[in-house]
């Protein structure tokens, strides 16, 4: 091979900031900490309970007892707040979703023993109905249509019970019209100003909820019924943005995109344009996609989860709602 002629080398050499661990962290543009995640997890009555859930290898629903001792645990690895799902008894659902407003309903119950025993982690609960209702809808529902503003009464008094319970921030993920504000006010008219609410203001009608509906067990109540005509087109992005503009406009504190990763166009998109705390939701089938694939050894799972987190901070997210919270907080620390 003839030598190269002098002066003919690359001058700008991007492999150099490549060249040593030290180099690499040193240029490293997002970093990801345990302050980064949410942790959310599923609550069912009894005690000492800890049932699997099939479709999210790893992931269980957890009586107060044994959810106590896991929020715990997450506190313990610096994880800053977890989100709360309750999988309620079936003779307790109504096509109202009445249960949901109960002071005493498990959520509550579980609010309140984890706001006792772990008051330093910040508790984040869903006001939606499709927990509670008998149909699986996240709204109230007449002839076949899901009505809104009597939803977003119910998803008031929703909010209500759960930020009295001890919840630090209400995030409604019902996608209804107008109820962030209705909340707003009806939170600040209760005398609970301090209650945040962290807005599924880009919430998109996606397919990736399925292991979550197993895991709530809203899945056969809402058998091959969707939920396109309140949760978003996965076509749009402009819309998103208007979501957005609408649920800061209403008080919103911080906004979500949902689901995660096949949105990181939409999350860039709601962090540049607003500039305000904009979170991320990798969602349970996108926890199973990996789960399954980590299990078959098709992914290393060491290095693919970590990855997949440190792309939402890329995106510009201010953090990510995923089920490996505690797991990845656990490695980071180490
Ligand atoms: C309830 C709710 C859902 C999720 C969070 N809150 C499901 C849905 O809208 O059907 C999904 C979370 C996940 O898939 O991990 N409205």
């Amino acid at each position: 091979m003839a030598p190269t002629p002098l002066g003919r080398f690359p001058r700008t050499r991007m492999r150099r900031n490549r060249r040593t661990d030290w180099w690499r962290r040193l240029v490293a543009e997002n970093r990801l900490s345990p302050d980064d995640l949410i942790w959310p997890f599923f609550v069912v009555d009894g005690e000492g309970v800890a049932q699997p859930v099939a479709s999210m290898p790893g992931v269980e629903r957890l009586s107060i007892d044994r959810a106590v001792a896991a929020v715990r645990e997450a506190r313990d690895l610096g994880v800053p707040a977890v989100a709360l799902f309750p999988s309620i008894d079936q003779a307790l659902k109504t096509p109202d979703g009445r249960e949901a407003a109960n002071p005493d309903n498990l959520t509550c119950r579980a609010i309140r023993a984890i706001k006792d025993a772990v008051p330093d982690i910040g508790i984040i609960v869903d006001a939606a109905l499709d927990p509670y209702t008998s149909h699986g809808q996240d709204g109230i529902v007449e002839n076949g249509q899901i009505l809104n503003d009597p939803t977003v009464d119910m998803l008031c008094r929703q909010s209500l019970v759960q930020a009295d319970a001890g919840a630090d921030v209400i995030a409604p993920s019902d996608m209804m019209d107008g109820r962030i504000a209705a909340i707003r006010d009806a939170l600040d008219a209760d005398g609970l100003a301090g209650c945040g609410i962290m807005a599924y203001a880009a919430k998109y009608a996606s397919a990736f909820y399925g292991p979550f509906r197993d895991a709530v067990g809203s899945a056969k109540n809402l058998g091959a019924a969707d939920k396109r005509t309140y949760q978003m087109n996965p076509a749009n992005s402009d819309e998103a943005l208007h979501e957005v503009a609408l649920d800061l406009a209403e008080g919103a504190d911080m906004v979500m995109v949902k689901p995660g990763m096949p949105y990181l166009d939409v999350v860039q998109r709601v962090s540049q344009e607003f500039g305000v705390p904009t979170f991320a939701y990798q969602v349970s089938g996108e926890y199973a996609m990996l789960q399954a694939a980590i299990a078959n050894g098709w992914l290393d799972g060491e290095k693919v989860v970590v990855e997949s987190l440190l792309a939402f901070k890329r995106a510009g997210a201010a953090g990510v709602l995923t089920y490996y919270a505690r797991d990845v907080a656990a490695k980071l620390n180490g």
